[in-house]
Order: structure tokens, then sequence, then C-alpha cells
């Protein structure tokens, strides 16, 4: 059978084996921990249940409009006034089926094949495979001091004639890290001095720890005119536990909206109606949710990083938000995919390989389940890689025998 190209050059995501695996032994009675999940365990707002609920109780569930309807447009141009400081209109505005499509079409409107996008590493999974969907170049920038925070040095120095943007996404996933308001008001600049699009990835804006504070990308723009080539995303994803919704959007310059709206309207039309009406909902309704999720995933962080201290061989970086820890595991074992096997195989506990997310030797531990998965998690993956770790561990009543050295 013959492929395209870009069929051929696309993985299968990176999680699915690993989810796929754990699943099969999942319903074998398996005690499978999964430390890999991307979504947050707490039910959706129930404004936005009534919301969705109430709109397919009329019986009329038609197409919408493709850049989205009226009155979640208003409101996430009242989020985006209250949380970036920024009045928009509604041409500013798209509405996709979630962030990801939201990034995948503001790719797909700026870039040519062989076009690059620069973004920091470690990196969202997507990003390198949304990039080459276009034709394009992903190019990942390493911090050169080997800390999850770029500099602008480290994006400079992977410029280059063929660089049309640059990608950020703070908090990161899979770091957690924040970067510095200095790095942010950078960045802006850099991008408009050399005309770069620059996409910011902000999905995770509202779940930040310790009082540290979210710092607004138009805070630092000089350009305020409709040719602006900022592009914000954001959506309900994360922050309100709705990743099934499929529900996110982007902020940009009206010919941008206007090109986007173009190329989703002919891949997909407009999301989902009723999925667009229960966003509404969350971002209208009582938003209490979204702090006590972010209170508990910090509580969680706290726990997983006390756990991670008490290995010898794990580096660990306090992730500033979201819900992943990004650890350093190579004192151990090298090849993180091998790790990641090794530890579902032995223990039963699913984390992902950090080389997915652009750095060998890493494993990112998600902390957005329950105090015991992570506790109990991390504490099997201590006796599968502690060689002084005795040799039984118990599992409920079931007992595991160390096998290997
Ligand atoms: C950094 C980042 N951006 C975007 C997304 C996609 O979010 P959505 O569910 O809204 O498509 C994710 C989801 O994991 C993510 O981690």
């Amino acid at each position: 059978m013959s492929l395209s190209q870009i069929a051929r050059s696309i993985g299968a995501s990176p999680t699915l084996a690993l989810n796929e695996k754990a699943a099969i032994l999942r319903e074998k009675g398996e005690p499978v921990i999964h430390l890999g999940g991307g979504q947050p365990g707490t039910k959706a707002p129930l404004d936005a249940i009534l919301a969705a609920g109430a709109h397919l109780n009329t019986g009329e569930v038609r197409y919408a409009p493709v850049d989205g309807i009226p009155a979640l447009k208003q409101a996430i141009i009242r989020y985006t006034e209250e949380h970036y400081g920024k009045r928009m209109s509604p041409e500013n505005i798209i509405v996709s089926n979630g962030a990801k499509q939201a990034i995948m079409v503001a790719m797909q409107t700026i870039l040519d094949p062989k076009d690059e996008i620069i973004y920091p590493a470690p990196f969202w999974v997507s990003y390198p495979e949304m990039a080459t969907l276009c034709g394009a170049v992903g190019i990942p920038a390493h911090p050169a001091d080997g800390s999850f925070y770029p500099k602008i040095s480290d994006i400079e120095q992977v410029m280059g004639s063929n660089t049309k943007a640059v990608l950020i996404n703070s908090p990161n996933n899979p770091s957690g890290a924040m970067y510095p308001e200095s790095f942010i008001a950078d960045i802006v600049q850099l991008c408009e001095n050399r005309d770069l699009y620059l996409i910011m990835d902000d999905i995770y804006h509202r779940l930040i720890f310790d009082d540290q504070v979210f710092h607004s990308c138009y805070d630092y723009t000089k350009n305020h005119s409709d040719n602006s080539k900022l592009i914000v995303v954001n959506g309900v994803s994360k922050q309100y536990a709705m990743t099934g919704f499929r529900i996110g959007w982007a902020v940009a310059n009206t010919k941008l909206i206007q090109a986007m709206s173009n190329i989703q309207g002919n891949q997909t039309s407009g999301a989902s109606i009723v999925m667009q009406k229960a966003a509404l909902g969350a971002l209208n309704g009582v938003q209490s949710g979204v702090e006590s999720l972010r209170l508990s995933l910090e509580n969680n962080r706290n726990i997983m990083l006390d756990r991670l201290q008490a290995f010898n061989g794990v580096k660990v970086t306090k992730p500033d938000g979201t819900f992943y820890c990004f650890a350093d595991f190579s004192a151990y074992q090298k090849d993180s995919r091998k790790l990641s096997e090794f530890l579902i195989d032995k223990v039963r506990v699913v984390t992902i390989p950090g080389v997915d997310f652009g750095m060998e030797g890493y494993l990112r531990l998600s902390f957005c389940g329950s105090v015991k998965d992570i506790t109990e998690g991390i504490e099997r993956i201590k006796w599968a890689l502690d060689s002084e770790a005795p040799n039984e561990l118990y599992i409920g009543d079931r007992k595991l025998v160390r096998d290997w050295s």
C-alpha cells in the first residue's frame, strides 16, 4: 500500500502504546498505577454540564459557526480581558476543537513547507508532528545551562533564515516550568523585532503554584495594531477538567483569524455546538473549581516532589505549575523508553519516556491522580530501581519478588 510522505513521517502518539498496554493489563486485573495521564481526574463544572444538557434537550443540534458561537466569543473576550488585560473583538477569536486544533490550524496558517518553527525543549510531544504535518520543520531549542528555563540566547542560537515562528508553552508540559517574566518580555520583543510569529500555548496558565503570577505576553508588545503576529492559545481542557469536551481557542489579528477559519471550515467545520455551550457554561459559571483543582495539584506536586527527593539517583526540578514532574532518571537507565517499559513490566506503573519530549534519560510523571496513586506509584518505582531495597514488595496481598539487579 502506498501511503503519502506525510502519513509515513508521522509516528503514533508516544503515549498510545503505553496506554494500550496499561489498559490490557488492567483488564486482566493487574494493579496498574497510571502516572502518565494528561488530564485532571475531577469532574467537569456543573455549569458546563447543565449548559450542554439544556442545549441537547432542545433536540436542535445543528452546525455551529466555523469560528465559534457569538456568546462563547464574548465569554473569551471577557476571559482575555480578565486574565491578559487585553480587550479583543469577536473578529480576533476562533474557537476550535481543543487547543490542539487551534495550534494546528495556526501552524497551517503561517507555515510554508521548509519554514522553521522554534520551541524550547523539553516540548509537548505534538509540536514536532504538527510542524511535519505542515511540511515545515520543528526546531527544539535546548537551554545551554541544562535547565528547563530557556534564555533568549538559546532561541537565537537556533534561529536562521528559514525561521518563521516561535512557539512558547509556559507553564510547560512536560517540565512544569513557568518561564520568568523577563523571558516572556524578551521573546515578545525578539519576535516583534525580527517580524516572526509568536504562538503562546497558555493551556496551563491558571494551574500555577507557590503564589506565582502568570505574565500576560500582551504586557510586552509594542505592536498594538491589527497586524501583530502574536497568537495566544487557550482552552477549557485542563483548567476545568474538560478534556473530552474538545474546546480551545486562539486570539490573534483579524486577518489571521479569517485565514484560520477558512482552513478550519474546510477541515472540521465549527466545534460541536453542544460542547461550545458547555465551554460557555464553564467560562461564565462558578470559578471556584479552578482554584480547588489548582490547590489540590499543588498539594500533589509537593507530595510527589517529596517522594522523588528520597531517591539517590533522581534529579528533580520543582514544577511551577501544570500537573507534571519531569525527572532525570539517567543514573538508573539512560534509555527512557526502556525504563518506562521496565517500570510497567515489573511494578505496573505507567510513566512517559522523556525522549518523546526531546530529553533522553528523563521520565514524565503526572500528579493529576490521587495521592494514593502518587505515593504508591513512586514507592513501587523506588523499589524497582533501588538495588538496596528489600527483595520483596507487597501490592495488596500480591507479592512481587525482585528477579533483576
Ligand atoms: C502543552 C499542551 N498544549 C495543548 C494541549 C491540547 O489541549 P486540548 O485538550 O485543548 O486540545 C495539551 C494537552 O495535553 C498540552 O499539554
